[in-house]
């Protein structure tokens, strides 16, 4: 068995811990998006494989026999690139996503970053608290309305909204911090995709104490055919129980 772990979550960081310490053949994959990743245990690759065609490639010249997709949920590229490589390659291939967050009714749900800058268009209230990632920022960047508190793990090197105030943090949070930030910056609306996972869970519960409103963008869909498990434990299962493409 020779396992590629699409990676760049805390799920992968434990997925590779697992199999690191059971002795497997595992091999890491970031994007090499952040100046400071977290890195997982075991052999570690970090860069773009150069679109689906590439990923084929290097499953081939890999000797991959199994693929994990462990990637953020919201990391739809490389989710679709990953789906398309891994059957051109006949490498079974597994997505490993964390729950969302349970809808909550008060939240008003949109479909993508663009719905979400929309409804921020609407809102009458002025601080808007983005936690989107500074790949999306962009989608705010003609909006002059509205005071944005803007957070992200590394400074934005694109379009910014004109008047924001940015943080640079990359977590986990506590619900009094959370609470203290958006009382500070006199945060009305909080603006954030269905992430799920405990670790930036806080500022939910930090609004809904505040009577914050809430846009939360949701999940894109999976690609056709994809099987996905919730939990690192299920994934060790499929491992187990899954015949892979033959190691070259
Ligand atoms: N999107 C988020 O909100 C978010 C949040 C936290 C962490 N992350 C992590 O950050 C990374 C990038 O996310 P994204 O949303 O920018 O991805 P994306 O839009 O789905 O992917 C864009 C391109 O980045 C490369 N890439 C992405 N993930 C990769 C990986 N694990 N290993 C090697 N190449 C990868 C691929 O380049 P090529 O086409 O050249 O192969 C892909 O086509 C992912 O690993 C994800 O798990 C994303």
């Amino acid at each position: 068995m020779r396992i590629l772990i699409l990676g760049g979550t805390g799920e992968a960081r434990e997925l590779a811990a697992a199999l690191v310490a059971a002795g497997a053949d595992v091999i890491s994959s970031l994007a090499g998006r952040v100046s400071r990743p977290r890195l997982p245990d075991g052999p570690v690759r970090v860069g773009g494989f150069g679109g689906a065609g590439g990923l084929a490639a290097f499953l081939r010249d890999e000797g991959i026999t199994h693929v994990v997709d462990a990637t953020h949920p919201f990391a739809a590229t490389i989710t679709a690139n990953a789906a398309q490589a891994a059957a051109e390659a006949g490498v079974p291939r597994l997505v490993l996503r964390r729950p969302g967050w349970a809808a909550d009714p008060s939240w008003a749900v949109v479909a993508g970053i663009g719905a979400a800058a929309e409804a921020v268009a609407r809102w009458p209230g002025e601080g808007v608290f983005l936690t989107t990632g500074r790949r999306d920022l962009g989608a705010f960047a003609a909006d002059g309305a509205h005071q944005f508190l803007v957070r992200t793990v590394d400074p934005p090197d694109g379009p910014v909204p004109p008047r924001m105030t940015l943080v640079l943090d990359r977590g986990p949070y506590t619900v009094d911090g959370e609470s203290a930030l958006m009382r500070e910056h006199r945060t009305s609306l909080l603006v954030t995709k269905n992430s799920g996972g405990p670790m930036t869970a806080a500022k939910l519960t930090a609004a809904r104490d505040l009577g914050v409103r809430v846009v939360m963008v949701a999940r894109p869909a999976l690609p056709a055919g994809s099987v996905s498990v919730l939990a690192v434990t299920d994934a060790l299962r499929w491992l187990e129980g899954t015949p892979g493409r033959p190691s070259a």
